[in-house]
């Protein structure tokens, strides 16, 4: 009867000492620690279970309802305890980790196009309808390809027509003009016909102002085949013009001078911000220039590869800020190339 109550309350004792223990626990590691010591294998609740078999026979059935109820309302105290403290733990990252959903998002900055990337675009697909591929050409040139082979000579007064800036290798210059991408074109194409338009930067030795940039893109338009026509030049940019400012926009033409070119000629349109009334932008005469053009000089076809008894062409040059300033009024050249995105970003 004596080693029964001894069985009993050891029991019982393990069973206080651990649901106090249990308070303590306030952390899952805690908890599960407590586990260990009242639940584990060597604990001594497992080590009463093993030693039942010991007790006297008839009070081994009392002895072990006693510990499997034990064991019971430990487990179930355990889980009630787990479960707890998971909720205080979730409520408490819910309550530190709050998310204010009405606060206003963070607007996320979107990059784009250079505006005079997105006006080259522009005039690349307007010439890709009509035939013409994209040629590209270096930005450091030779002086025999931006100068002589395009019938400009050394100390020919022409060339005052183009500032130049020089390299320190002694005929290596930056290209002044798209023009020098004419004569790679026909060498790499001839004999066969050309058409081509020739993008990219080109450079100026200037003294920078409103409308004076050391650096621009210009685009350069070149077509050479057998019976092309002063009329097909015209008709050709006359529909480029229709294309880029409307079906309705007048156009005209007025002799000129190029070296490369003969006849040449340059091209205006009715100038978009006043109709052709006269205004500040177009200083009162109705037409804004939009670009140089004529007939491939004999000379240059030549150079280029191409017998001028046989063949014939046109070129043009035009300049893709001088086209978004007058569509967009933007009143200097220099913030196309200032990098200020207070600028860039209103296109
Ligand atoms: N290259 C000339 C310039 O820069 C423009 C031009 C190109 C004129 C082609 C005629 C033909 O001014």
């Amino acid at each position: 009867m004596e080693a029964q109550e001894n069985w009993i309350n050891k029991l019982e004792r393990l069973q206080d000492q651990a649901f106090k223990d249990l308070q303590q626990a306030h952390k899952e590691t805690e908890l599960q620690n407590w586990h260990v010591t009242y639940l584990g294998r060597s604990s001594e609740l497992m080590g009463i279970f093993s030693h039942i078999p010991q007790a006297p026979k008839e009070q081994r059935p009392l002895i072990g309802q006693k510990a499997n109820l034990v064991k019971q309302a430990l487990e179930s105290q355990y889980s009630t305890r787990l479960e707890a403290l998971k909720q205080e733990t979730l409520e408490h990252s819910l309550k530190s980790e709050k998310l204010d959903i009405t606060l206003p998002g963070r607007k996320a900055t979107r990059g784009r196009l250079h505006i005079a990337t997105q006006i080259l675009r522009e005039i690349y697909r307007i010439f890709a309808e009509m035939g013409f591929q994209i040629y590209l050409s270096p930005e450091v040139e030779t002086d025999a390809y931006n100068f002589e082979l395009l019938n400009i000579p050394a100390y020919h007064p022409a060339r005052d027509l183009w500032d130049t800036f020089y390299t320190t290798t002694p005929g290596v210059i930056m290209r002044t003009h798209t023009s020098p991408g004419q004569i790679r074109a026909m060498r790499e194409f001839a004999p066969n016909p050309v058409r081509v338009v020739l993008p990219g930067m080109v450079y100026r030795y200037e003294q920078m102002d409103a409308s004076h940039e050391i650096q621009f893109n210009q685009l350069e338009l070149l077509a050479v085949g057998e019976n092309i026509t002063f009329g097909d030049l015209r008709g050709t940019l006359e529909d480029f013009a229709h294309r880029m400012y409307g079906e309705d926009v007048q156009t005209r033409m007025r002799p000129s001078y190029f070296p490369f070119t003969e006849p040449s000629a340059e091209m205006d349109v009715q100038c978009i911000v006043c109709g052709g009334e006269g205004c500040p932008v177009c200083s009162g005469t109705g037409w804004l220039e939009i670009l140089g053009c004529g007939m491939v000089h004999p000379v240059v076809l030549k150079n280029g590869g191409y017998d001028p008894k046989i063949f014939s062409g046109f070129a043009a040059g035009l300049g893709p800020e001088r086209i978004a300033m007058l569509r967009y009024h933007i009143e200097d050249i220099r913030y196309f190339w200032s990098n200020d995105v207070r600028f860039l970003e209103q296109f």
